[in-house]
Formats: structure tokens, C-alpha cells, sequence
């Protein structure tokens, strides 16, 4: 089997591109682990920016989201008895974020590229990268062999992509956190009308949604925590201490419908392209969910490597493949930064006296009291400008 683009993943990353590929008239295969229906069904991220939309609805894969999801003008910070609203409409005026579930934006790019006719394999075992140092690379998954181009690593952070790169090639810059987020999906109609990031001495709360009957949440909780010490009323009790902290808010409740556990990590890895293989999306980086940034990553580097990879099957260019990952990295240290800056804002560290305490409400206050401030959040929440 020969194709231009071997794609190992079939997550935002993989389908986008061998979607966009398509688009360009560049062939590719998705090679990926699990069942169509575990990727359809997957639970993550929620988030979209106006870039991450307006690149879905010029692919022609926007019109179930334009129609199912939920657009957002403004998120509200939940801190020391009172919210406070971050306006996007008048902070960065005609830019704002859509609600709308990873599975689905999965799912309609899972029923583009089979509408067209397109190569995706699930289910497919033992995929391992060979000779991406040559001119020849090529995969290798149970007893076949697809000989590439070029090979595109997106298969998450737990991928063979990364590791198959030699020792000393790859800086890893990388922090965890000490806590992790346990989530939820409910049946149960929002709360509020719009996401709430809620700091508490207990430690962070979320309210996001998914539709207008099914709710999504977030606890911060330690980072050996298990499910089992979790059931239902311990869940739903702790989201009502950290979340009906202002006047006349009261949390609706309802049936759970999936629960997970997910560490919190923000990590690098430079370059993000080793010979012919490039990695995008969790693959070559990862951010704490508290920015929502990062499937809105995955979906920025595709981009730039869809061009990067037009241009070189078009005419033989390799400038925009030479600069791939430093084209990438400028976007994904901005968004380190603020993955970071946000989860330190809202979340309580252990190891936190009450001086960093105090200085965590200060900022807290600038940001809500200052519209310089304010601005600085709206801009990276609603994701800068391509
Ligand atoms: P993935 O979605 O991880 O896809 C990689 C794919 O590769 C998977 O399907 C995997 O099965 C497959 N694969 C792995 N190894 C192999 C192999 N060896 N062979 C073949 N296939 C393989 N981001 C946001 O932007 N906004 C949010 O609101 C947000 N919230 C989040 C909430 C949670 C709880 C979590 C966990 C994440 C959240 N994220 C959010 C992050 C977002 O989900 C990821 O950044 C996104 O999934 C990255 O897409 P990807 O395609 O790069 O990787
Ligand atoms: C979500 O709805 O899953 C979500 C929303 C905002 C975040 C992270 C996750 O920051």
C-alpha cells in the first residue's frame, strides 16, 4: 500500500488533516488503535474558538455545529461570594467560542471523510514508524505496510509517534500539577447560562455544558484520587460547596452519565518534526484543560501543516515544512502560558501560604476590575488570531 500522507490517529488532529489534505487533493490513510465508536464516544474537551469554528465551517464540516452548538459570549469567574463576567462582546468585539463536543466535531469529521470515500482504519494494532529519516518512511500495523511521503504523528500523548524519535533529538520542557480534574456529563439542564470557573479554598470548581439538557463539570481533586472514592452525592455535594457561593445560585442535579479522571500536565516537545515525520496536536504537546486550549491547538498546527504540505506536493517547496515547528511553537508557548497562568489563577495548591493566596485574589481582582486585564484573558480564551 502506498499513500502520500500516513496519518496514525484518528482524534481532532488525524481526521482534520486528512480531511484538509483531501480537500487539497493530497491522499492519505488514518491508522488508528481503537473502534470507530470508543473515538465517537470519547468525552473531552467542549471549548471551541472562533478560529477553531470558522476552520470546521470553511472545510465544510461545520454545518451540524453551526446548527447543535452553543455560542458564548462571555465566561464568569466565581471567586470570594460573588461572579464576575469577562464580556467578550465588548472586550474583543466580533470574536467569541462555541460550545460544542469534541466526540461530535469527531463524529462529523468521521462521516466527511467516509462520505468521500476516505482511507480510516480503526482498530488497527502495533503501528510502528520506520525510516522517517530517509526518503522512504513508511508504517507498519499487524502484517501490513503503507509506504509514505510523509508521516504525521497525531496520535495524542500517549502515541508511538514522539518515542519513535531517537534519544537526544527532542527538548521536553514540561510541569505537573498537584491535582487533577475529575469530570462529569449529567442529564440535567445548565445551571447558568454561561461556563463558570469557580475559585474556592476547597479547591477549583467548573460548570460548562454540553447541550441545553446535558451539563458538564469539573472538580479539582488530588492527583492519586479514584473514582471509588467518589460516588454520586460526594460529586454532587462538592460541586454545590464550590459552586452556590453567590446569592440566589442553587445547582440543579441530575443522572450521571460518565465520569473520568484526568491529570493535569502542561509539556513540549521541540522540534515538533523529526525527518519526515511531523507531529501535531497532543502529540507533541499537552496544556492543562483550564484554558480550553487544547484542541484548538491541534486544530492551528493541521492548519499549518496542511499548507506547509501543499505547497510541497503542489510545486516541491519544503520552506513552510522546514518551518513547521517553529511556525507551530510560537502559538502553542502562548497557549502554555495561558493554560498556566489560568490554572494557578483558580486552582489551590497545597503548598500555597496565605501570602500566595492573597496574592492569587489580587490578581483575580485586576483581572475582573480592569478592562486591560479582562481583555488579556478574553483575547487568548476566544484564541488570537491565526
Ligand atoms: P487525541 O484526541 O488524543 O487523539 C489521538 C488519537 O490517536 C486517539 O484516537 C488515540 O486512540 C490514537 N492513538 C494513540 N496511540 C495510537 C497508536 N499507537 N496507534 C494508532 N492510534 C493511536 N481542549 C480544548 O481545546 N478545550 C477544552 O475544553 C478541553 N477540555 C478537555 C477536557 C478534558 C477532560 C481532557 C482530557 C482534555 C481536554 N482538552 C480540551 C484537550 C483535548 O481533548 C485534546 O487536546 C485533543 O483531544 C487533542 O487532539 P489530538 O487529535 O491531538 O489527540
Ligand atoms: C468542557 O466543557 O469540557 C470544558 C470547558 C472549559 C474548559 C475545559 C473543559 O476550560
Amino acid at each position: 500500500m502506498r499513500t502520500q500522507v500516513g496519518i496514525i490517529g484518528a482524534g481532532p488532529a488525524g481526521l482534520l488533516l486528512s480531511h484538509l489534505l483531501h480537500l487539497r487533493g493530497i491522499s492519505s490513510v488514518v491508522l488508528e488503535r481503537r473502534s470507530r465508536e470508543y473515538v465517537e464516544r470519547r468525552v473531552r474537551a467542549g471549548v471551541l474558538e472562533q478560529g477553531t469554528v470558522d476552520t470546521l465551517v470553511e472545510a465544510g464540516v461545520g454545518e451540524r455545529m453551526l446548527r447543535e452548538g452553543l455560542p458564548h459570549h462571555g465566561i464568569e469567574l466565581r471567586y470570594g461570594g460573588a461572579g464576575h463576567r469577562i464580556a467578550f462582546e465588548k472586550l474583543v468585539p466580533g470574536r467569541s467560542i462555541t460550545v460544542y463536543g469534541q466526540q461530535e466535531v469527531v463524529k462529523d469529521l468521521i462521516a466527511a471523510r467516509l462520505a468521500a470515500g476516505g482511507d480510516l482504519r480503526f482498530e488497527v494494532e502495533d503501528v510502528v514508524v520506520h525510516d522517517v529519516d530517509t526518503e522512504q518512511p513508511y508504517l507498519t500495523f499487524g502484517d501490513e505496510r503503507l509506504d509514505c511521503d510523509i508521516i504525521a504523528g497525531c496520535d495524542g500523548f500517549h502515541g508511538v509517534s514522539r518515542p519513535s524519535i531517537p534519544e537526544g533529538v527532542l527538548t521536553i520542557y514540561e510541569r505537573d500539577y498537584p491535582f487533577a480534574w475529575l469530570g462529569i456529563l449529567a442529564r440535567v439542564a445548565p445551571s447558568s447560562e454561561e461556563l463558570i470557573y469557580a475559585r474556592n479554598e476547597r479547591g477549583f470548581a467548573l460548570h460548562s455544558m454540553r447541550t441545553p439538557a446535558i451539563s458538564r463539570f469539573y472538580l479539582q481533586v488530588p492527583p492519586d484520587a479514584r473514582l471509588d472514592d467518589w460516588p454520586d452525592e460526594r460529586i454532587w455535594s462538592e460541586l454545590k460547596a464550590r459552586l452556590e457561593t453567590v446569592p440566589g445560585f442553587e445547582l440543579a442535579t441530575g443522572e450521571i452519565l460518565e465520569r473520568g479522571i484526568t491529570p493535569m500536565r502542561s509539556f513540549v516537545a521541540e522540534p515538533m518534526q523529526y525527518g519526515r515525520l511531523y507531529l501535531a496536536g497532543d502529540a507533541a504537546h499537552i496544556v492543562p484543560p483550564t484554558g480550553a486550549k487544547g484542541l484548538n491547538l491541534a486544530v492551528a498546527d493541521v492548519r499549518v501543516l496542511t499548507e506547509a504540505l501543499a505547497a510541497y506536493f503542489k510545486d516541491g517547496t519544503t520552506e513552510l515544512l522546514e518551518a513547521y515547528s517553529q511556525t507551530c511553537l510560537k502559538r502553542v508557548w502562548r497557549a502554555q502560558h495561558f493554560s498556566y497562568w489560568m490554572t494557578t489563577l483558580l486552582h489551590t495548591f497545597d503548598e500555597d501560604d496565605a501570602y500566595a493566596r492573597r496574592l492569587q485574589l489580587s490578581y483575580l481582582d485586576y483581572v475582573t476590575s480592569s478592562e486591560a486585564a479582562a481583555t488579556t484573558l478574553a483575547e487568548n480564551y476566544v484564541g488570537l488570531p491565526f
